[in-house]
């Protein structure tokens, strides 16, 4: 089963847009689990432009399963991430003019304050995850630093995906994540995929071997707009599962 790890950021972006308390993405971490979400991934951003702190706090004394706390490799990050003790880490970089993140960790400029980090993390009992491209060489040096998962940055293939008029063409597309994963897997790491995932293309998914968790946010609760998140979360966790489940494509 490819569990299915819940973004919230984009609750609590909705809410700082008006500067109100509501929607929460507390809230919204309880009817995900509803739904089915194996674990709630919040990325604490340095600017906080979506999550919070005291967001982090509460999820981790609320929410029932897993917390993956996603992070920039800063020291202020690692040091919140050792007060709060999610069950996972994942590391992205982190540029504050971006939208979103827009790409893996850049490995091969990867320093040694980084395996620290891991490490450090690690020796509290925390799964580390590392961010990074489809590339082989991303997976080798992922494990080299001591890391135990790899999240495959799936941006790019969505792009593709988007223009791919053929299932030739779509197949071929997921030939890095496949490789990737194959790499990943040989060297122990547990894969995890994510970034751009939606209703339309999640169900490639399937097709990635040894794929452990797929975490996904903005088309997860773009959908809980018309069908609630719990529906939004079901019908993801299908798409991810069950080569039968053929839904109702909105986007
Ligand atoms: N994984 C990582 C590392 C991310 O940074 C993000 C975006 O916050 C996601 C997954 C979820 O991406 P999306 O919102 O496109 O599903």
């Amino acid at each position: 089963m490819i569990r299915l790890g819940v973004n919230i950021d984009h609750v609590a972006t909705l809410r700082n847009a008006r500067g109100e308390t509501y929607p929460s993405p507390v809230q919204a971490a309880a009817f995900a689990e509803l739904g089915g979400a194996d674990n709630i991934t919040c990325h604490l951003r340095e600017d906080r432009r979506h999550i919070r702190d005291a967001d982090v706090e509460l999820l981790r004394r609320t929410i029932q399963v897993p917390l993956n706390f996603e992070i920039a490799a800063t020291d202020e990050m690692v040091r919140i991430a050792g007060q709060t003790r999610p069950h996972a880490v994942t590391l992205v970089p982190e540029k504050r003019q971006e939208l979103t993140t827009e790409g893996g960790l850049d490995l091969n400029q990867a320093s040694k304050k980084l395996g620290e980090q891991i490490k450090a993390l690690r020796d509290l009992g925390i799964v580390v995850s590392l961010f990074v491209e489809p590339e082989v060489e991303d997976m080798v040096m992922a494990h080299k630093l001591g890391a135990q998962a790899i999240e495959i940055h799936s941006g790019h293939y969505c792009r593709k995906m988007q223009e791919a008029k053929t299932t030739a063409e779509q197949v071929a597309l997921l030939k890095p994540l496949q490789e990737a994963a194959r790499v990943a897997h040989d060297q122990g790491l547990q894969v995890h995929v994510g970034h751009g995932l939606n209703y339309g293309n999640a169900q490639w998914m399937q097709h990635v071997p040894h794929l452990e968790e797929a975490n996904i946010g903005h088309a997860i609760v773009a959908r809980a707009v018309f069908v609630g998140l719990p529906q939004a979360v079901r019908e993801m966790k299908a798409l991810l599962n069950d080569p039968q489940y053929r839904p109702y494509i909105g986007g």
